[in-house]
């Protein structure tokens, strides 16, 4: 979907969901202790609707980001290439509200506000996305990444696999030293094991950066660092090849032989299916 169509679909989503935002923004304003309003954001855009809670008086700070089910949507469609679940609406709070309140504290994720089987609401943060700074600076690459990963191994030591990781998903403070991860809409499918967890989270973040507009061309000028910057953090991986990760998923690591040749060596991945094309390619 285009920049406008998806302008449009979010403004239609949101004259739909009138009623819901403002008993949102009545809760909200209750439990902030100051009136709010809810705007819409270009977020969202699969079954739910981003909002941010503008503060009505003052300065008009942004309070919150603000999830709504769009009610009306199916469940979203299985996805075969992918060893992840996807979740009904109070599946996507529950899950997005537990993780938020298990990894605030530890700074690795917003504040949990308030939630219902309507919304959930945190504390909004006006720090860039990691797409963002890599889309305008692709040599903040470099930067970014160890900050990333410090991030991505404290979160799985905590037990939290994010299962899609990619650089959207991913606030990076001002100073490009602290991260925090957003949008846990997916939960891991049952049979995975908690190592390929983890695996899956390195290689979907891996498999992003490697897009053209984020940090491909600095990681291909230089594939063993990048190669050096994943094995410091990579788990240990277990022996073989794991069936439960499609290749597809991660492909585009593939596409270099030396940061292939280094992820096979660290995550135990499959340098055979090299060739995979088209459909079973799994793009973001
Ligand atoms: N600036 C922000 N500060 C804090 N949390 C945010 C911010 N932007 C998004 N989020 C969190 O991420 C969730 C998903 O938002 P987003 O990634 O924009 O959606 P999508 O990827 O579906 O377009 C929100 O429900 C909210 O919890
Ligand atoms: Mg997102």
């Amino acid at each position: 979907m285009n920049g406008l169509m998806r302008r449009i679909d979010a403004w239609i989503d949101s004259q739909r969901l009138s009623t819901t935002r403002l008993q949102v923004a009545e809760q909200l304003s209750f439990v902030l202790g100051c009136p709010v309003q809810l705007l819409p954001t270009t977020g969202g855009g699969g079954q739910d609707r981003i909002f941010v809670a503008r503060s009505l008086t003052g300065p008009h700070r942004c309070l919150a980001a603000v999830r709504i089910p769009c009610q009306w949507k199916q469940c979203p469609q299985a996805e075969p290439f992918l060893p992840r679940e996807t979740l009904s609406p109070i599946q996507r709070i529950a899950r997005e509200s537990a993780v938020y309140e298990r990894l605030s504290p530890h700074g690795l994720a917003p504040r949990l506000i308030a939630r219902s089987t309507q919304f959930l609401a945190n504390d909004f943060l006006p720090w860039e996305r990691v797409s963002e700074v890599l889309r305008r600076d692709d040599a903040a690459l470099w930067q970014v990444l160890p900050a990333v990963l410090r991030s991505v191994h404290a979160m799985h030591s905590l037990g939290v696999s994010h299962m899609d990781l990619n650089c959207g998903n991913i606030l990076i403070s001002p100073e490009r030293n602290r991260v925090v991860f957003i949008d846990f809409e997916y939960a891991p499918s049952n049979h995975l094991s908690p190592v390929d967890r983890f695996r899956f989270d390195y290689l979907r973040l891996a498999h992003n950066l490697l897009k053209p507009r984020r940090g491909r061309r600095r990681a291909f000028e230089n594939p063993l660092r990048f190669v050096q910057m994943f094995a410091e953090y990579a788990p240990v991986s277990a022996a073989g090849i794991p069936e439960s990760l499609p290749a597809g998923s991660y492909a585009r690591l593939l596409d270099h032989p030396e940061i292939a040749a280094g992820f096979v060596e660290n995550f135990g991945i499959s340098r055979l299916e090299s060739n995979i094309t088209g459909g079973n390619r799994v793009s973001d």
